[in-house]
């Protein structure tokens, strides 16, 4: 499969690099080119860079941005994005007050998304995993579970391979509404992370299933 990130932050690497142990072509997109030929360089494997304007060319699209400028950066792509999986990470924290979400009513930062992409297919995952166990795969020696919503079936399906390959634990957590949830299960993470102790290390996981 061939994952295109756009992004060169610390979801874009930690993504970028389950994508290559698990087999995978990636191709990292930035707004300055020398950062994502860096990324690309340390990710290694057959990883291409390029400009933010160029086209993304993988089966997934990884929006490795935060919820505005993600927004943005889909309105310059626009029709380039259509028939695409588009994967959003986001967890769309109003940073002016760190004491709730963007979207307004009860939509999702990934409905907002979707809405501004007909053509594309929106598949929310990877909110609920801090970079740094992403990057590991795991904590405590257990695999994390990558949370996915979407609506349309044959997107979950790519993007719960994508996640089964890079050496994590896919569960579906159904229809792109949930993404409210898992928002809010994201911003409840980093809400934490002072009880916690500050490591950034933590994850959630279903245990039973
Ligand atoms: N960090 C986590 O543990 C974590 C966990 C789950 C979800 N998330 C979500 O993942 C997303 C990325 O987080 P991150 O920690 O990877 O952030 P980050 O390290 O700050 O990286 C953000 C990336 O966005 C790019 N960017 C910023 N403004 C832009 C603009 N206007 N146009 C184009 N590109 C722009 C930056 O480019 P430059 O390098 O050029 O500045 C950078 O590559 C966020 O939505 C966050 O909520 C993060």
């Amino acid at each position: 499969m061939k994952i295109s990130i756009i992004g060169t932050g610390n979801m874009a690497r930690a993504i970028g690099t389950r994508a290559v142990a698990g087999g995978h072509s990636v191709q990292v997109l930035n707004r300055d080119p020398a950062k994502a030929d860096a990324l690309a360089k340390d990710l290694g494997a057959d990883s291409t860079a390029g400009p933010l304007d160029d086209a993304p060319s993988g089966d997934l699209v990884v929006l490795a941005l935060y919820y505005e400028p993600a927004l943005e950066v889909i309105g310059q792509h626009g029709a380039g994005l259509d028939g695409k999986v588009v994967v959003d990470i986001t967890n769309p924290v109003d940073t002016a007050t760190f004491d709730g979400m963007l979207p307004a009513g009860d939509s999702s930062g990934a409905q907002e998304i979707q809405k501004r992409l007909p053509g594309s297919t929106v598949v929310k995952a990877f909110n609920t995993t801090l970079a740094g166990p992403l990057t590991a795969g795991e904590v405590d020696g257990q695999p994390l579970d990558v949370l996915v919503a979407a609506d349309d079936a044959d997107a979950k399906a790519a993007v719960t391979s994508f996640v089964e390959s890079a050496g994590l634990r896919a569960l579906d957590a159904g229809p792109l509404r949930r993404a409210r949830e898992l928002e809010a299960l994201g911003f409840l993470q980093m809400a934490m992370q002072g009880a916690l102790g500050n490591t950034w290390g933590t994850t959630f996981k279903v245990l039973g299933a």
